[in-house]
């Protein structure tokens, strides 16, 4: 028996080191960790339990039959962070180039569908050169089998894919199917198509990192949600992101005992909101001054950044907050920002987070790259997603909510549970200055001074249509918030809508405009 034990230690042993200490020391000379290093970071100390790790290959094309790979390439299991069951696979860039393989897959669709039968989360780091190339379609396969469990498992239990090293080809679509992206600076890529092929096909010249580095997917296509200077730190985001989260569909977030005072008062949100209304201030501040401890984990911090999305914790628990950006073209909703809080709402929803929405848009971008580009199938997505949602839903109009964006914002109609409005809110159809140049046209051209007349039509327009009153007579708006007690009211709002219980007509499912 002792030699039996003794065989087994060696064989495991064996298999920790991957493609051995030459290629661990390569991996660690290009900026990165192993895999099971970066299992290690992730997972309570001593807490992760690996799984079949003796699984090998079974290709015998290509002289592979001689070809060793420790744990195929993958190393797979489970284990608890800060105390919670989460699944994992770190694919192992030392054992053939992590690349994908039939049973790499399978050790992947392994835990996959025990993550899903557990109601855990699970999370992957990808760093891969892909479909195993000896392997042919048994490769091929292999990634279809990871996506339709990618897809079977979406809205059921969270999915943070981790991008530490190459994704390229249709590799990439198994992290585009999860629910969160993490990057890291310099060493993570994403692309369909490499800089040769491009090169090839199109004449194009464009370095990896340009191509499909952190900051172009975290800047530029939106793809990714999180980028990171080092693997370390984007390890420990997401156990941030994970303490936001439940672990199912069937479960409520985290709740963490706050020490911030849910009664507090904050003056601040008094003098926020400049007087003239053409002067753009934080939202963030706004954010941070109403939140649990002033703590905002940002989603999609680099993208679109005329409109926030991410979380925070009101009495402890989880939020999701959708809020305009004054900013950055004046708050003003596009086809980027649309995709970004339509996923973000959805998200949310799915996974059973309230919503607060912070309104200060003037209105849909106005231009014919948008309308070409598809605003209205786009800006079309966040009315869908606001109208499917059935977590609760509260809305705070804190300066402009004007025409179509005011609905987008998730208004009353779009069934928020309740809408707030801080007195210089401006809710109508449109802005006072386009709003006086059509329905007082006549007035201001005859006038002996168009100049003094438009500003007395706007100023009247601003004073009688565009403020919250009109909308609060008519129960659009439940209330008028002094602002400095914005943050009890919403923590009063959201106690009030814990036990909400809304259903939808039974459906195969909706259509939402993509
Ligand atoms: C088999 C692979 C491999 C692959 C890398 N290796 N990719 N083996 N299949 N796809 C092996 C290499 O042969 C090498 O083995 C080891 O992994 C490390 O690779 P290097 O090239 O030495 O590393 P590096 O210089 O860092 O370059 C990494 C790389 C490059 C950029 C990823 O290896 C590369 O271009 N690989 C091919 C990428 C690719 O085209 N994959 C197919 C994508 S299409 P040794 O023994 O020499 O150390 C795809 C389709 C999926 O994936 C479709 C799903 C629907």
């Amino acid at each position: 028996m002792k030699e039996k034990i003794q065989q087994l230690l060696d064989a495991e042993n064996k298999i920790k080191l991957g493609g051995g200490e030459e290629r661990i020391a390569k991996q660690h000379k290009s900026g990165k960790l192993t895999a099971r290093e970066r299992i290690n970071l992730l997972f309570d100390e001593g807490s992760f339990v690996e799984l079949d790790k003796f699984v090998e290959h079974r290709c015998t094309n290509f002289g592979m039959e001689e070809v060793k790979a420790p744990a195929d390439g993958v190393v797979t299991g489970y284990g608890t962070v800060n105390g919670r069951l989460v699944f994992a696979f770190a694919q192992d860039f030392t054992v053939l180039g992590g690349s994908l393989g039939e049973m790499h897959a399978a050790k992947i669709c392994k835990v996959q569908d025990m993550a899903l039968k557990m109601g855990a989360p699970i999370v992957g780091f990808n760093d891969s050169g892909g479909a195993r190339i000896q392997e042919g379609v048994d490769a091929l396969s292999g990634y279809g089998r990871i996506f339709y469990r990618n897809t079977i498992a979406s809205g059921v239990i969270p999915q943070i894919s981790v991008i530490m090293g190459p994704s390229a080809g249709g590799a990439v679509y198994s992290p585009a199917l999860t629910d969160f992206i993490f990057m890291v600076e310099n060493t993570s890529r994403m692309f369909i198509t490499g800089p040769q092929v491009i090169k090839s096909v199109t004449g194009q010249e464009v370095s990896q990192e340009e191509l499909g580095g952190a900051s172009t997917h975290n800047k530029v296509s939106g793809v990714a949600h999180f980028m990171d200077k080092t693997e370390e730190e984007s390890i420990e985001r997401i156990k941030l992101l994970l303490s936001f989260l439940p672990s199912n569909n069937l479960e409520d977030g985290p709740v963490f005992e706050t020490e911030d005072n849910i009664n507090r008062l904050e003056e601040g949100l008094n003098e926020i909101v400049p007087v003239n209304p053409n002067k753009p201030y934080d939202m963030k501040e706004v954010i941070r001054l109403i939140a649990d401890n002033g703590y905002f984990f940002e989603v999609q911090e680099y993208y679109a950044q005329n409109i926030i999305t991410g979380f925070i914790r009101l009495n402890g628990k989880p939020v999701g907050v959708v809020a305009n950006q004054p900013r950055v073209l004046a708050g003003c909703l596009d086809i980027n920002a649309s995709d970004k809080a339509g996923r973000f709402i959805r998200t949310c929803d799915a996974f059973n987070i309230p919503l607060l929405n912070l309104v200060d848009v003037p209105g849909f971008l106005p231009g014919t790259e948008q309308e070409y580009g598809g605003i209205i199938r786009h800006g079309a997505k966040m009315l869908y997603a606001y109208s499917e949602a059935t977590v609760p839903k509260v809305t705070l109009i804190v300066r402009k909510a004007y025409g179509g964006a005011y609905l987008a914002m998730c208004s009353k109609d779009l069934g928020a549970d309740q809408v707030f409005a801080w007195p210089n809110a401006e809710i109508a159809v449109m802005g006072p200055d386009g709003a006086a140049n059509i329905i007082f046209k006549k007035d201001i051209e005859n006038s002996d001074n168009p100049i003094e007349t438009r500003q007395e039509k706007i100023n009247e327009y601003r004073n009688t249509i565009a403020s919250p009153y009109i909308a609060a007579q008519r129960g659009f708006v439940d209330d008028v918030l002094v602002p400095s007690t914005t943050r009890p009211r919403l923590i009063s709002a959201f106690e009030m809508l814990e036990s909400k219980r809304e259903s939808r007509p039974a459906k195969k499912h909706g259509n939402i405009p993509l």
